[in-house]
């Protein structure tokens, strides 16, 4: 490996993935994985096999489906995390596994209950054992940002000595400073000389994830860890998209250290994982805002028309911005032009999904007069979230909401059979969310409700995304639901929830019953 290639480790699907409400199902997470390797993504964290049934069949299913990315896993430091990491992993063609254990006092002294030589031993059984499923190990020092120096380079000592190839440092609370990061890495750097890589894993809590990544990539690292989007556990990871783009606009204060991203596909991927999460970039972020090349000051749109580089630093097709404003499609377009544009925004469907998705275009074409390229993905995005119709929409009448009693009738298909009932409410959505809550009989409670237009214009798609807690039960579930009308979406994205509800309730009696 160059020692001028900065490897980057994406953690989308696992630390992205721990996003208050970024949860995913298997057939958006290889949706996500052939885009992160279309991007040339080095490392894939596909996620944390042991963690639950779905993140393992989600883990081995990429490792069929990705072939030049390497994929890994993450394991705690125990052998019942590792061997179901290494199963998972067990048919990629380059595999990793990932393993961690906390060392700074605070974690070792109140969460581990472990002595510092007890948590040395664990890490070296870890990555032991984990050799023994593949030769690619790496090993993370938990809340490394604040653990002591002499015991980090005692304990990275001895996972050398067992095996390990990658040395991730993470600043796992986001507490350092840049300058701090830096001295750290130089002298962990310094000290490992070249036995393993040094990787950087860094936390956005004091918004420094980004400056504390490329401090360390100054001094020495070479694999930096990072999200699409900056999504991950709290204030999130560093953000790829800033790294990526950081180091190939300022190369010359970088001199010659670069990454094997595609950066043409850098929006593409934001946009699908905006999409399958619902959680989109605000729009002043950098990179992949909406706002991010957009220029509102007549003094700084007279500069850019004169010369780009007045006021951009970088071109926006170098993120893949030109592509995706372009119309694409319209209502004359056959089915293989629909594949191939497809195939083009980064996705991969199935005959069934690609047939369903056809026929949403079509009718769509029929409504509104130009299809853009998030059009498109706003449709394949929404067959890929629908997963199993329990409930399916068929009809919905709303009454005259300004000034009768709100009420909604609606029709739905259940096991084959159309169900139609009416309810009322104190709007027109909660008429709608009683009306469907009346039909399955499970009480839903609304915890949030956003709705975003996919496009410009009046006619621009409407996409809803609502949290709901059905029955007893604490945790919300997230429903999707994309319509030309807003109520129809809305209506869609409850019975999308409600859908979700029932599959996982279906699984944990399963479970309970032994099933699985
Ligand atoms: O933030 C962290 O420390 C992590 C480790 C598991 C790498 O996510
Ligand atoms: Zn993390």
């Amino acid at each position: 490996m160059s020692d001028k290639l900065i490897k980057i480790f994406d953690t989308t699907l696992r630390d992205g993935e721990q996003s208050p409400g970024a949860s995913m199902n298997m057939e958006e997470k290889i949706q996500i994985a052939l885009q992160l390797q279309k991007l040339n993504i080095d490392v894939i964290e596909a996620g944390f096999a042991a963690a639950s049934p779905g993140d393992f069949d989600a883990i081995s299913k990429i490792s069929q489906v990705i072939d030049k990315s390497t994929v890994c896993s993450l394991a705690r430091a125990i052998s019942r995390d590792i061997k179901a990491a290494g199963d998972a992993i067990s048919q990629a063609k380059q595999k990793r596994i990932h393993t961690f254990i906390a060392t700074s006092p605070i974690h070792m002294q109140y969460k581990l209950k472990m002595s510092p030589d007890e948590v040395i031993k664990r890490a070296v059984d870890a990555v032991t054992y984990a050799k023994t499923f593949t030769d690619d190990v790496e090993f993370s020092c938990e809340d490394a940002g604040r653990s002591e120096m002499p015991f980090l380079k005692e304990i990275l000592d001895a996972v050398i000595n067992a095996g390990a190839t990658t040395l991730n440092i993470p600043d796992t609370v986001g507490y350092r400073l840049p300058h701090e990061m830096g001295s750290m890495i130089k002298e962990l750097s310094d000290f490992v000389n070249n036995r393993a890589i040094i990787s950087v894993h860094c936390h956005n809590d004091l918004g420094l994830a980004v400056a504390n990544s490329l401090a360390s990539i100054e001094n020495g690292a070479r694999q930096v860890e990072c999200t699409i989007n900056g999504l991950g556990e709290r204030a999130g990871n560093a953000a790829l998209e800033e790294i990526v783009m950081t180091l190939k606009t300022r190369a010359d204060y970088f001199n010659g250290l670069d990454t094997n991203i595609h950066t043409k596909e850098i929006l593409a991927a934001s946009k699908m994982v905006a999409n399958i999460t619902g959680i989109v970039p605000q729009p002043n972020k950098a990179i992949v805002g909406k706002n991010a090349f957009a220029h509102e000051s007549g003094i700084h749109q007279d500069g850019v028309l004169k010369h780009q580089e007045t006021y951009e630093i970088m071109k926006p097709e170098d993120i893949g911005l030109s592509d995706a404003e372009t119309i694409v499609l319209g209502k004359l377009s056959g089915r293989h032009a629909f594949a191939d544009k497809i195939e083009h925004l980064g996705f991969k469907l199935t005959q069934e999904e690609l047939t369903h998705s056809f026929e949403r275009f079509k009718l769509l074409a029929d409504k509104k007069k130009e299809i853009f390229d998030d059009d498109l993905r706003a449709i394949i995005t929404d067959e890929i979230v629908k997963g199993d119709q329990t409930y399916e929409l068929v009809n919905l009448q709303i009454n005259d909401c300004m000034s009768g009693i709100p009420s909604s009738a609606l029709s739905v298909r259940f096991n084959d059979e159309i169900i139609t009932d009416a309810g009322i409410g104190n709007g027109t959505m909660d008429a709608i969310f009683k009306t469907v809550d009346r039909i399955s009989g499970i009480n839903g409670e609304l915890v949030d409700y956003k709705v975003t237009a996919v496009t410009e214009g009046k006619d621009a798609l409407a996409r809803v995304v609502v949290k709901v807690i059905f029955e007893d039960h604490t945790a919300a579930v997230i429903g999707h639901g994309l319509n030309i009308d807003t109520m129809v979406a809305s209506a869609r994205a409850y019975i999308s929830a409600l859908n979700s509800y029932l599959a996982t309730k279906d699984l944990h009696m399963a479970r309970s019953r032994g099933g699985i």
